[in-house]
């Protein structure tokens, strides 16, 4: 049935699995996009596009039917093996994902990456073209398409058309290093509303399609030669907080928190880090900051622990192989030089967990540590701090998390600076209780007024709003610069 919200994204919020007894199921698929759009999906019930995980035999055989999971109505689109090499791991997370996070690891160019980038592109619009009901609104979500605005709109221009872009856009000085800059920007102008985590993503993004594309902008606005006129805004995305503060109330999320805590052997302190495997999150310097201050005898084994859950993540991309090596070998050195029986300094999971584990995590974790050298926003940060309903517990948080913005009582550190890490991990460690209510207090607020249901609100009001500049003469007769 012709839907009147359709969401695009690369994964759909279920990945097909194969069952131990050969049988085909489902679970919940990786990544804070996922956690964010599910709870818009509910209330509006839309249609969700996207990948199941996976190699499909023949992408356009037809295996894959639109189903049903959990309520949400779900539309398939089978990659093929190639295709996940070539667009997947390859333009979308060895060159648009290390461009986009400041070059924390070096982008890789290949004209047959982009090919293929183009036409899986090509194939999500294809599919959101024939979901879409006439005047339907599609929401297309993050960097894997980045084309499917432009696509889109020319097979059907009746449709209202919004994209966000999950992770940080880069300044011009760094995005201007692909060769396919002016597609890209040109693909996403595609959209009436182009939504960012930060004003510092849209600001970049403006300036670029001034400078590469050359059409006329004024403050957030772009004028197309066309007549349309598209907006570039923030909208920090945020998390469903009732809900985990509900999870959090749970008595058997309460019961798991005191297990964990038990089976850590105690502590006093207990140190939290829970990162999909990712070189931009920071993990090994985190743990060598941690693991400092145990040898300097400023934390001593037997009384804190430092837990590490480290998502599986983009297994086939080779950054991902080598950063998992280096973090298992840290680890193992550290915990062979500074642990003692029964008190390992770091307690490393490479596993992914539902949300009730996770909920146990953050209620057990005293001290959550979240230092990625750049981020969109980081999800976990304000999970931790919708879990946190006593208002205890202390957040050390990156600078360079988009999250930084808006949680300004957390102890805020620059990840590049291991003393300074290692002075604010300490810090946490010692704050006393009052010290940590203030903040805890503060933070809770925020992210309670500014929840997922919020932020989509933001985005689908501008996004129903647009229409009224989109054919206005006057909006592009004045101020243009
Ligand atoms: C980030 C991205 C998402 C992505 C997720 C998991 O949150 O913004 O688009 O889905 O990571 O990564 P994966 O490559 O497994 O989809």
């Amino acid at each position: 049935m012709p839907a009147d919200l359709v969401i695009v994204a690369n994964r759909l919020p279920v990945d097909r699995v194969t069952q131990p007894d050969g049988t085909q199921g489902w679970r919940p698929s990786p990544g804070g996009l996922v956690t964010a759009i599910e709870p818009v999906m509910r209330a509006n019930d839309g249609t969700w596009i996207g990948w199941p995980g996976g190699p499909s035999e023949d992408a356009d055989a037809g295996d894959l039917d639109p189903f049903e999971a959990d309520g949400l109505q779900l539309v398939p689109i089978g990659l093929t093996a190639e295709e996940i090499e070539l667009f997947y791991e390859g333009f979308s997370n060895a060159t648009i994902w290390p461009i986009y996070h400041d070059l924390v690891a070096k982008p890789e160019f290949h004209r047959e990456w982009w090919d293929s980038y183009v036409k899986v592109n090509e194939k999500y619009a294809a599919k959101a073209a024939s979901v879409a009901a006439e005047g339907a609104t599609v929401w297309v979500h993050d960097y894997q398409l980045q084309l499917v605005p432009q696509m889109l709109r020319e097979l059907r221009p009746d449709l209202r058309i919004g994209f966000y872009l999950h992770i940080p856009f880069p300044p011009a000085e760094l995005f201007q290093q692909l060769p396919w800059r002016r597609q890209l920007l040109e693909g996403l102008l595609g959209a009436d509303l182009v939504g960012f985590q930060l004003p510092g993503g849209a600001a970049n993004f403006v300036r670029l399609v001034r400078q590469r594309v050359g059409h006329k902008t004024h403050r957030d606005l772009v004028y197309l030669p066309d007549g349309r006129t598209v907006r570039a805004a923030a909208f920090p995305i945020s998390i469903d907080a009732a809900g985990f503060e509900a999870l959090a109330s749970d008595e058997a999320v309460v019961a798991r928190a005191a297990e964990i805590r038990e089976a850590l052997g105690s502590p006093r302190r207990i140190f939290l880090g829970i990162d999909r495997l990712d070189y931009t999150k920071g993990i090994y310097a985190r743990l060598r900051a941690y693991a400092e201050l145990i040898e300097t005898g400023e934390l001593d084994v037997e009384d804190a622990v430092f837990v590490q859950v480290a998502v599986p993540s983009r297994e086939q991309v080779e950054q991902y192989r080598i950063l998992r090596d280096e973090i298992d070998r840290l680890v193992g050195r550290i915990n062979g030089d500074l642990g003692r029986i029964g008190r390992p300094a770091i307690s490393y999971l490479h596993s992914s967990y539902p949300r009730e584990e996770m909920a146990a995590l953050y209620t057990a974790a005293d001290v959550m540590v979240v230092t990625p050298y750049r981020d969109g926003m980081n999800l976990v940060a304000k999970e931790y701090v919708a879990c946190r309903t006593g208002d205890d517990g202390a957040l050390v948080l990156s600078e360079f998390a988009g999250a930084a913005d808006e949680l300004r009582q957390a102890w805020l550190v620059n990840p590049y600076d291991i003393n300074g890490m290692k002075a604010a991990l300490l810090e946490a460690y010692r704050a006393d209780g009052k010290e940590l209510t203030r903040r805890m207090k503060a933070m809770r607020r925020t992210i309670k007024k500014h929840d997922v249901a919020a932020w989509a609100d933001a985005f689908m009001t501008e996004l129903a709003d647009v229409e009224h500049s989109t054919h206005a003469k006057s909006v592009r007769a004045v101020g243009r610069s």
